[in-house]
């Protein structure tokens, strides 16, 4: 038997992930290649849920095009899951997100659920984050003034540039990727990073964690839980 490639592991979890989408309910739905799959698996059942509440515009343009109704958040209390990728998630269950440069809606969303689905290959599967370079939405004024304080505390700040134009969120936001990072206590930093003047969303989701993982293996999807 051949290994299943990349694609195809994400494929799978995304199949898997439709097994935790309540019937008649609006569920909130993430951002990224994985998340991507996953909508193409949900329009599939998309009569049995009423909608989804979108963590970007890419998201949002997707679920409409098969004629899920996406709600703006405001029109929403709390979803029942949150169901998204991750760029890493760690033994707790804590992740970094915002590869995509989607985590500060990807963060509103999975605070208004009641439990997060993460859903991911197993290459996200980390023992410490910090490999892949934090994702950090900053207010476009403040980049320089947030990468020297990153700096300072032994980051390596780079601005997310795209066809040499700076990538621009869907917040009019600009991103640095900070490198270098070896993220022991990622509740301390996300509040610590959190908490600079300029930062609007750090991409450690450790307050708003993975309540439940599938992890696409080799062997078939892994269900960890979490909390
Ligand atoms: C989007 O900003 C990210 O948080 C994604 O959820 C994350 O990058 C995972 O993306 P993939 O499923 O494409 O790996």
């Amino acid at each position: 038997m051949t290994a299943l490639t990349q694609n195809e592991l994400k494929i799978l979890v995304a199949k898997k992930a439709i097994e935790y989408v309540p019937a008649n309910a609006i569920i909130g739905v993430g951002t990224g290649s994985t998340a991507d799959l996953f909508i193409d698996e949900l329009a599939k059942i998309k009569d049995r849920i009423v909608g989804a509440i979108a963590s970007s515009n890419r998201t949002a343009e997707r679920l409409a095009g098969y004629g899920i109704r996406v709600f703006d958040v405001n029109e929403v209390r709390s979803v029942p899951v949150y169901i998204d990728g991750a760029d890493e998630i760690d033994p707790q269950g804590f992740m970094i997100k915002g590869g995509g440069a989607a985590h500060t809606r990807e963060k509103i969303c999975a605070s208004i659920a009641e439990r997060f689905i993460c859903i991911a290959d197993a290459s996200k599967e980390v023992d410490v984050l910090g490999k892949f370079p934090l994702p950090i939405e900053v207010v476009p004024l403040a980049r320089e003034a947030v990468a020297r304080r990153l700096t300072a505390i032994g980051g390596l700040p780079i601005w997310r540039v795209k066809d040499d134009q700076p990538v621009v969120t869907d917040n009019g936001c600009h991103i640095l990727d900070v490198h270098d990072l070896r993220i022991t206590d990622p509740l301390a930093m996300e509040q610590e990073l959190t908490l600079i003047p300029g930062v609007l969303t750090v991409g450690i989701f450790a307050l708003q964690p993975a309540h439940v993982a599938l992890i696409a293996t080799a062997d078939g999807v892994k269900e960890r839980s979490y909390r």
